[in-house]
Formats: structure tokens, sequence, C-alpha cells
């Protein structure tokens, strides 16, 4: 007695559940007029998908991509696929901005030149020789791979004076990004200061907000010098 009306709770809530959106299914918005990722997404099947796009909707041309950017929004045949993939070429001296994918692990490939990476695994993950945070350190040269897990803490550099092309797989069709040392320095002061152990005060705490790199990729002066690209303090 007591374990049915639990089931027909269950069931009269589930019946409620479904019944609401098909109470609502009056659409006033053509579904023609949907982004066409938003209309693979709503999709019944991977076949009624795939009659929404052409060949040359398989297609993703990085070179007219600004951003080297393959996600669903900008490569909708990613829908459904829950994978995606960055094209980046790190140009002399460039650094990638300390960050995570909060949506995926990643996959790091150099195709030519040469890149180094560091990143911290998750807190716990203590270098047994030092009893500090360990920060896993790579040297790729072309075709050399690393995978930066989920969540983990990463950054790239070319410390080279030529240019490196590489490609960053991800397991979802948007992956995307946090850029650690800007958004920590987005919280307010009351919580900055403190999280730096109250070494950084007052007007520091703008001045450093003011001096951070905020691009995803930038180049490091020091670096810049010793390839004759930048002079000094210019
Ligand atoms: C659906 O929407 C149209 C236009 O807003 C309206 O005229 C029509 O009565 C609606 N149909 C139902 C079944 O609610
Ligand atoms: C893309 O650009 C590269 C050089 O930047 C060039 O070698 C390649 O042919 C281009 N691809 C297409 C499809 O145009």
């Amino acid at each position: 007695m007591h374990c049915n009306s639990i089931a027909a709770t269950i069931l009269g809530l589930s019946a409620l559940a479904t019944a609401a959106p098909f109470s609502m299914t009056n659409q006033s918005t053509p579904i023609s007029t949907l982004s066409l990722t938003a209309q693979l997404q709503l999709a019944d099947t991977a076949l009624d998908r795939y009659q929404l796009l052409t060949d040359q909707d398989f297609v993703f041309n990085y070179n007219d991509s600004a951003t080297g950017l393959a996600t669903r929004k900008s490569f909708p045949a990613l829908v459904g696929t829950g994978a995606s993939m960055a094209i980046a070429e790190f140009g002399p001296c460039a650094m990638a901005s300390l960050h995570i994918h909060p949506r995926s692990a990643e996959l790091f490939l150099v195709v030519s030149g040469q890149i180094t990476t560091e990143m911290t695994l998750e807190s716990g993950a203590i270098d047994p020789s030092t009893g500090k945070t360990r920060a896993v350190r790579t040297v790729l040269g072309p075709r050399q791979m690393t995978v930066f897990p989920q969540g983990a803490f990463h950054t790239q550099i070319n410390t080279e004076c030529s240019p490196a092309l590489t490609v960053a797989a991800f397991a979802d069709e948007d992956a995307g990004a946090s850029l650690v040392v800007p958004q920590t320095l987005g919280l307010g002061d009351d919580f900055v200061v403190p999280s730096f152990g109250g070494v950084i005060k007052g007007e520091d705490v703008e001045i450093l907000r003011g001096m951070v790199p905020q691009s995803a990729i930038f180049r490091v002066e020091e670096c810049l010098v010793k390839c004759g690209m930048k002079k000094r303090g210019v």
C-alpha cells in the first residue's frame, strides 16, 4: 500500500513532468530561424541531424577562423560528437595565460617548433622530493603530445625565436577556458588580499589588475629581447 502510493506519486510526478512541455509546444518561433547549431541540438536523432548538414558543412577551414577554435558553434557538424579541436600558432616568445578548461581534458600536440608546457594537477598532488605542489613540465618537439587532465591548471610557452604550430583536441563540443590569473583578480579586494597572504594590499591590487595580461596568449618581453625582437624596456 505504502509502496504503491510512492509509486503512484512518482508516476504522477513523471506524468506531470512530461505533460508540461507538451502543453508548451505551440511554437511562436519557427525552427528555421534558430542557428544551425540549435537546430542540430533539437533534432530527434543523428539521422535527422545529418539531413540538416550539407557536405560542405562537414568542412572546417582553420584558415578562415579568427580564433582557430572549432566548437559546436563555429563548426555545427560537431553537435552530437562530444569533441572539438583548436589550432594555435605560438609566435616567437608567445605564452598561453595560465588556464583550465572547465569541461574537458586536453590533448596538446606540437606539429612544428618547440613548446614547453607546465601544469599543476590538483590540490594534494605533491612533489615528494620537495613536499610542495607538483608542477609537471614537458618540452615537446614536432609530433610530441601531452595531456592536461580536465581542470588541471596549465600553460604553454614558445621560448624559441621561431614559431610553433600546435593542435589541441577536447572531449567536449564546448570545452571552454578560464584564465586563472585575471579571473582570480576579478574577485573583490576583500577576497584577493587575504588569498595572497596579505602581501599585496590596497592600491597594489588595482595596479596588479591593470598589469596582468588579459588575453589568452601574450608575448614574454624577456624572450623578445633575447630574440632581438624588442629593446629592453621599450
Ligand atoms: C498557437 O499560437 C497561435 C499564434 O500565437 C494561436 O493563434 C493559436 O491559437 C495557438 N494554438 C494553440 C493550440 O494554443
Ligand atoms: C591554409 O594556410 C596554409 C598556410 O598558412 C596553406 O599552406 C594552406 O594551403 C591553406 N589551406 C587552404 C585549404 O587554403
